[in-house]
């Protein structure tokens, strides 16, 4: 299978003052077409930063200063900003983590979605409305056409994560990035939201690159997954392989987090302890050695390699 976007040793850097910081740090992935790649790890390891940086929509005090983008043959971090807002919405969508943010509060619905399909498809607007309809109807939003007229603030947190989904689809995207689609949403919602983005990809032939802390919901959908901490690939393998031989201590604390449901009610969930670093600080080493149970004096002063254990398990760590 071919990949459809290639990164190679992508580092995005924030400046504040006088101080600069790495968000993503030597970062490698590869998509193959028409899979669900999901990208996991806690709060502030760098996975919406590295999103934005694929789209190039970095906030003005980021920037790429070294790496490869290569998406569908093109070297994205070279073309002109024209053409990248030619493939932002047409070829590469993303679903934000704010769905509120990212709509318009004060056009309504309808209006959003036929503007982006006009813009994107060069078709008529009458036709747009149609094509609007059935995006939401797939999105599973019923008596769409009534719906079209109304605003955000008309639907609930669910719906509107349904219309940016919709949004998202409505320009056929080879490449659809979701950033926790799901997590402001309860349960039952979150789960439907989910089987849809997985009977898209599958249908439709979609990659999807799959943004959550959740593991539970990368073990439900995802075939591929890279670990990431401090801007870092950790470890990156198959979803069995991930639950059945995770190998770097990180991955492993990630997995001892999740409650089980064959768990004593007296069993403490574990925590991996420490929290992590924030940017700005420096490592010699590997950036998880000050929290890691295993680590050494090695760890600590060298940063080990991404490696390939065994064939397409990749980690980056001196004990495995
Ligand atoms: N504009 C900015 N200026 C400085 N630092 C930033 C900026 N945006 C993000 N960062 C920092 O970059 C790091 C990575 O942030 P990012 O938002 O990518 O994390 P994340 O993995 O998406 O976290 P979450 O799970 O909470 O969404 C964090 O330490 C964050 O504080
Ligand atoms: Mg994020």
């Amino acid at each position: 299978m071919e990949n459809i976007l290639k990164i190679k040793n992508l580092k995005t850097q924030f400046t504040i003052g006088d101080k600069k910081g790495l968000a993503v740090d030597s970062f490698d992935i590869y998509l193959k077409k028409g899979t669900i790649h999901g990208i996991v790890g806690e709060s502030g390891s760098g996975k919406t930063v590295t999103a934005l940086s694929i789209l190039r929509l970095l906030p003005e005090n980021g920037e790429i200063i070294s790496g490869e983008i290569e998406f569908k043959g093109k070297d994205i971090l070279s073309i002109l900003e024209e053409d990248m807002r030619k493939i932002r919405g047409n070829e590469i969508a993303m679903i934000f983590q704010e769905p509120m943010t990212s709509l318009n509060p004060v056009l309504s619905i309808g209006e959003q979605i036929i503007e982006a399909i006009v813009l994107h498809q060069k078709i008529s607007k009458k036709q747009a409305r149609i094509k609007a309809c059935d995006i939401l109807k797939k999105v599973g939003i019923t008596e769409a056409e009534g719906r079209l007229n109304d605003y955000p603030h008309n639907f609930s947190g669910g719906m509107r994560q349904r219309v940016m989904t919709a949004m998202a689809l409505s320009c056929n995207p080879d490449l659809l990035i979701a950033d926790e689609p799901t997590t402001a949403l309860d349960v039952t919602i979150q789960l439907q939201i989910l089987e849809l983005l997985v009977e898209l990809s599958k249908k439709e032939g979609r990659t999807l690159l799959f943004i959550t802390h959740d593991l539970g919901v990368v073990a439900e959908i995802c075939d591929r997954v890279t670990v990431m901490y401090c801007g870092k690939v950790m470890e990156e393998c198959s979803v069995e392989e991930l639950f059945e031989n995770p190998l770097h201590p990180y991955t492993i604390g990630l997995l001892k987090s999740v409650p089980r449901i064959d768990m004593d009610k007296n069993e403490k969930l574990y925590n991996i302890s420490g929290n992590i670093d924030n940017i700005f600080t420096k490592h010699s080493g590997c950036p998880f050695a000050s929290r890691c149970e295993i680590a050494d004096e090695k760890c600590k002063e060298i940063v080990p390699q991404l490696k390939e254990i065994k064939k397409g398990h990749y980690a980056r760590c001196f004990k495995v």
